[in-house]
């Protein structure tokens, strides 16, 4: 019998491609095939993102292209993931290409879904639980020198602007044994780096072991080069954890630290729970400890309710902070967030947009000073491929900066960790020459 193939298209942020990965060996496991494109398959899935509305009307546009393949094969459509609970209304209306939907905690009800939409009947699992892990699923990963472990899922904080504590539920964290055995068996496979995944780490929680303990053990694992992780909240980075980055020479001096905005009211009203002044000082204790540390950051502009002085603030925290580079955002509004039901979303989006150009360009100042400081330099960068051209190495330094490098030394590949000299930047990328 021909094993039916399914396409997967990955939306959003690292938790989704790591939930792909976790889909495709629930699939593998029933006997499921994949393909590379929708023209082939007999399955399509989206694995979808609903943090904001571009997001999700990137999903909307896909499901109209596939509407002629549906129609022509009788594809099977599925769609998994974040917005997987908005959906809900159109199946039951019936109205919809979808055959299939299934939210991120029910992903183990895939195959039997699937197996009845073959027959003809839609159906969806879109219910949160408190305990799934997927701990005993490994997920199944495109072969490489880096993979992402999730170690814990769903929100509690509740920012008023963010959806996720809807469409991934609470927050529960995997045992740490567990998480060392898959780095391990990682490592013998010939990964080099691991990152850690969680909406917000610092709570990550098993009996008597915290995210540092997690993070110290995963270091510790002999292979493994590098570890990562993403995110922690500035409400909580403990002294135990800033040890461990500026202590452990396998713990990447990188921190994603997520600001959302400069201005004490602004924090109030999105619920971040720390303040300006909290921030600064969080930032301070970190460059003191670990002055090669490289910060980022993410930033929402254009708040409900927002006046060109509080945004002026969250601007100077930006050129006071002088992060690596920053992920910078258009507040959308989310159906059903708390900012949803209280707070009208009355920035116009003209200002809104002109908000994000004013810090983009500030941002990419900053980011080009960085870079091209760099110059000059000799830096360890772990090789993870071929870069655009086909005679260049890409890797990354431990800061996380994107480094390209000409292929001419010979021994060198995916997985080397070498020496380069920096000896171009631009905004985004350091280019570099073997040493
Ligand atoms: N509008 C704009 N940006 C958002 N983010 C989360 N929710 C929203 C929203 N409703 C941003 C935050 C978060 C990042 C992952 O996405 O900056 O840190
Ligand atoms: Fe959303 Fe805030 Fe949770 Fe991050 S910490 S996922 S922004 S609610």
């Amino acid at each position: 019998m021909r094993v039916p193939q399914v396409f997967i298209e990955t939306f959003g942020c690292q938790m989704n491609e790591y939930d792909t990965e976790l889909v495709r060996a629930i699939l593998k496991a029933r006997g499921y095939g994949f393909t590379d494109s929708a023209d082939t398959a007999d399955v399509v899935l989206l694995n979808t993102c609903a943090i904001r509305e571009n997001a999700h009307n990137k999903v909307y546009g896909h499901l109209g292209l596939l509407k002629p393949l549906k129609k022509e094969r009788g594809l099977v459509i599925g769609v998994l993931g974040c917005m997987a609970q908005n959906l809900k209304q159109d199946i039951l209306a019936g109205d919809t290409l979808i055959d299939v939907l299934v939210g991120p905690d029910s992903y183990r009800a895939l195959p039997d879904l699937l197996e009845r939409a073959a027959a003809g009947l839609k159906g969806m699992v879109v219910d949160l639980s408190e305990y799934e892990t997927y701990a005993d699923i490994v997920p199944d990963r495109i072969e490489g020198v880096t993979a992402w472990i999730a170690v814990m899922r769903g929100c509690d904080n509740f920012c008023t602007f963010c959806v996720v504590p809807y469409t991934r539920g609470r927050e529960r964290s995997r045992d740490l044994t567990g998480i060392v055995r898959e780095a391990e068996a990682l490592a013998a496979s010939g990964c080099k780096q691991v990152t850690l995944l969680g909406q917000n780490v610092n709570s990550y929680q098993d009996d008597s072991h915290d995210f540092a303990d997690l993070l110290l053990a995963v270091a510790d694992i002999q292979g493994i080069e590098r570890v990562r992780f993403t995110s922690p909240h500035p409400k909580d980075f403990p002294d135990k954890l800033l040890e461990a980055v500026a202590g452990h020479p396998k713990i990447c001096k990188h921190i994603h630290l997520p600001l959302q905005a400069g201005n004490d009211r602004i924090l109030r009203l999105m619920n971040r729970t720390y303040t300006r002044a909290e921030y600064l000082a969080l930032v301070d204790r970190i460059r003191h400890r670990c002055p090669a540390i490289v910060l980022t950051t993410d930033i929402i502009a254009g708040f409900c309710s927002e006046t060109d002085a509080e945004f002026a603030e969250t601007y100077d925290l930006v050129r006071r902070v002088e992060y690596h580079s920053a992920y910078i955002f258009k507040y959308s509004e989310r159906k059903n967030t708390i900012a949803a039901r209280k707070f009208a979303d009355d920035v116009p989006d003209a200002i809104k947009a002109e908000r994000v150009a004013r810090l983009v360009e500030l941002q990419w100042g900053i980011s080009l000073k960085k870079n091209r400081a760099l110059i000059g330099q000799v830096v360890e960068v772990l090789v993870e491929g071929d870069g655009k051209r086909a005679d260049q190495w890409r890797g990354r330094t431990d800061g996380n900066i994107v480094t390209v490098f000409p292929k001419i030394a010979d021994g060198i590949k995916s997985g080397s960790l070498i020496a380069v000299r920096i000896t171009d930047a631009t905004v985004t990328t350091l280019y570099a020459e073997a040493v």
